[in-house]
């Protein structure tokens, strides 16, 4: 169908399906209400022209071009028909599409060329090991390379005549439907690359070893490099060495001292990571603490951010990580109606915390070059039930960083000894539910008479030792007014954050782009991602950003800077 009648039935198909003509308390009488498959498309974070993505794969420099390759649809804004879209930036925030590096082209990835990761060989050349579906829907990993190793932008892959290197069979009783998402691979000290991919096996989720001379034959390892009991199918495992003595990244096969490594795993619409030490003698990967394997400790994010992947940029010694960021949509028609579904998240810097336990997260710094007209606020006081407007900003499309302090804790809530989900907690305690020390924070993507918002806030609860406990949360209830519930998800997100309110400040940066708020508490010890679709910015084509404070005590604003974002090239 061509665009033009494309985007008229979306709008006949919208209001019909989901009542967009009735809209409630805010009458949208006299005022265009603009087709929604566009204003809610960003403006800074990367999405392809149209149709569906989702998992980042492979992402690397090369040449001193960053590549960026995701799972995508070139069809429609469904999952399906799966290739690997492809992308170049000099900088991380500008992108240049490129023709798709992966097509479903061979038995073996007739069904799709699913997720994976780059490698560099020795002498720098690049190497793709993916996931590809066979006619028989068996999950199998496959080999690819560069065509032209001069060519910078390396727009040509060429798949191994090797394919499938790793196939399930009745000797390695592999299960085919759980055997995919092959890691970037390290050299171990023995001249052999290592390799992980994700499996599953009696519900015990896994990652599966394989080592390799050529990079053509793998073979098994005896045991996985870790696994963890009923944990449900493991996708997109990544492993990576981190310095314990510096923020500078690592180069995938550094070993030795002052190294810890971190796994990740990503299951049930969440990535899950551990910090410990691996053996390359006994190749295996031990977590630090048990308490905190994958599935019972930290997350990357702990709204929407799925599938993610790292890279080492040696051009900055930064190790950088991508994350899908899904739509916030039940219904999958809207996705169709739109044209397109899925954005990644802005990379994010990480390093390992002087603690060790703990993984910090910080967007990269080049996406500060679209900052403009900052608006500045020195210390001010927000009493108990105040709400602020910062004025002077494009609220649609905006980074702002704050922090907050209190003079006293007096007034803070006990922990109740049965809230052992802090998104739990979260929901029951909404930004529209008055507390002690909190709720504070920010209302954005918000209507101008506050119907609709969503709420980025902290609470500050006093624990058993006399200790303070900070939560952090994102609450989506009152966004997406004019959608019903039951086709949008408004899932209520939640954390807690390491941070002692009476010793450090308690910081926040939001990013907020038309249909994504992109949150980092405590200096990027929490992060909370959020899909959600402002009615008012349908409506009126601005939206407005708020300071509140629905506790009983005051709380300080340190700083606050808000900027207006630019538009980047965003594919
Ligand atoms: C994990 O499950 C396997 C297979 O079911 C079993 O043999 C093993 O003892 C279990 N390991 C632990 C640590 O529970
Ligand atoms: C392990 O993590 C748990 C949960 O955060 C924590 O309570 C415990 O103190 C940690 N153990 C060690 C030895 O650090
Ligand atoms: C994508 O989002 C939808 C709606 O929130 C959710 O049902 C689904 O589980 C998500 N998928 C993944 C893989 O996160
Ligand atoms: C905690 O216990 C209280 C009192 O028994 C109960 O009302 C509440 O529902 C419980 N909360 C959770 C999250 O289980
Ligand atoms: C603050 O609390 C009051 C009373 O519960 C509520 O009406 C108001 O909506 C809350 N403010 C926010 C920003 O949620
Ligand atoms: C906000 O910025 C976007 C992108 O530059 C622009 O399209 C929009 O008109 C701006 N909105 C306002 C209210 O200035």
């Amino acid at each position: 169908m061509e665009y033009v009648s494309s985007v008229w039935l979306g709008v006949l198909v919208f209001i019909s399906i989901h009542g967009y003509g009735n809209i409630g308390p805010c009458e949208a009488s006299s005022r265009v209400i603009q087709t929604p498959d566009q204003i809610y498309r960003t403006g800074y974070h990367f999405q392809p022209a149209k149709y569906w993505m989702n998992d980042p794969n492979g992402p690397m420099i090369y040449m001193g071009i960053y590549h960026f390759f995701y799972q995508y649809n070139p069809y429609d804004a469904q999952a399906g028909n799966i290739v690997w879209g492809h992308s170049t930036s000099t900088d991380l925030v500008n992108w240049t599409p490129q023709p798709p590096a992966l097509l479903r082209s061979e038995p073996y990835d007739f069904k799709g060329c699913f997720s994976g990761s780059t490698t560099l060989l020795s002498g720098g050349k690049p190497a793709i090991l993916y996931t590809g579906v066979d006619f028989s829907d068996n999950q199998v990993q496959n080999l690819a390379v560069p065509k032209y190793l001069a060519d910078p932008y390396l727009t040509e892959w060429v798949k191994s005549p090797y394919n499938p290197l790793i196939a399930p069979n009745s000797v390695n009783k592999i299960d085919g439907q759980n055997f995919r998402d092959p890691t970037t691979a390290w050299l171990n000290p023995d001249g052999n690359w290592r390799m992980v991919v994700g499996n599953q096996q009696n519900g015990n989720g896994i990652g599966l070893l394989y080592r390799s001379k050529n990079f053509i034959d793998w073979i098994q390892a005896e045991n996985p490099l870790h696994f963890m009991n009923n944990s449900g199918m493991w996708e997109c495992p990544d492993f990576f060495p981190v310095s314990t003595i510096s923020q500078n990244g690592l180069e995938t096969s550094t070993m030795g001292p002052n190294v810890k490594h971190v796994f990740k795993a990503s299951k049930a619409s969440t990535d899950f990571y551990t910090v410990g030490t691996y053996n390359p003698n006994k190749d295996i990967f031990i977590p630090d603490n048990k308490s905190l394997d994958i599935g019972l400790g930290f997350r990357y994010d702990y709204g929407k951010f799925y599938a993610s992947k790292s890279f080492f940029d040696s051009a900055t010694s930064r190790k950088i990580l991508f994350g899908w960021v899904n739509e916030s949509v039940n219904n999958l028609e809207i996705n169709s109606i739109r044209g397109w579904a899925g954005l990644q998240g802005i990379p994010r810097r990480i390093w390992l915390h002087k603690f060790g336990n703990q993984l910090l997260q910080w967007p990269i710094v080049e996406i500060e070059k679209l900052r403009m007209n900052p608006v500045i606020e020195d210390t001010s006081v927000l009493m108990p039930g105040s709400v602020r407007e910062i004025s002077g900003v494009n609220a649609t499309q905006a980074d702002i960083e704050m922090s907050f302090s209190a003079k006293t804790l007096e007034k803070a809530e006990k922990w109740e000894a049965n809230w052992t989900n802090p998104q739990q907690v979260c929901s029951i305690k909404s930004a529209s539910v008055k507390g002690g020390v909190g709720p504070f924070g920010l209302l954005v993507l918000a209507s101008k008479d506050m119907q609709e918002y969503t709420a980025i806030f902290f609470r500050i609860f006093r624990g058993d030792n006399n200790n303070f406990i900070v939560l952090m949360c994102s609450d989506q209830t009152r966004s997406s007014l004019h959608l019903p519930s039951s086709d949008y998800d408004k899932t209520t997100y939640g954390a807690l954050l390491n941070v002692d309110p009476l010793q450090e400040k308690l910081s926040l940066r939001t990013l907020i782009d038309h249909s994504i708020v992109e949150s980092f508490g405590g200096e990027g010890k929490a992060c909370i991602t959020a899909r959600v679709y402002p009615t008012n910015l349908a409506m009126d084509g601005a939206t407005h950003l708020y300071v509140f404070n629905n506790g009983s005590q005051s709380v300080d604003i340190s700083k606050l800077t808000a900027w207006s974002m630019k538009t980047a090239q965003i594919n």
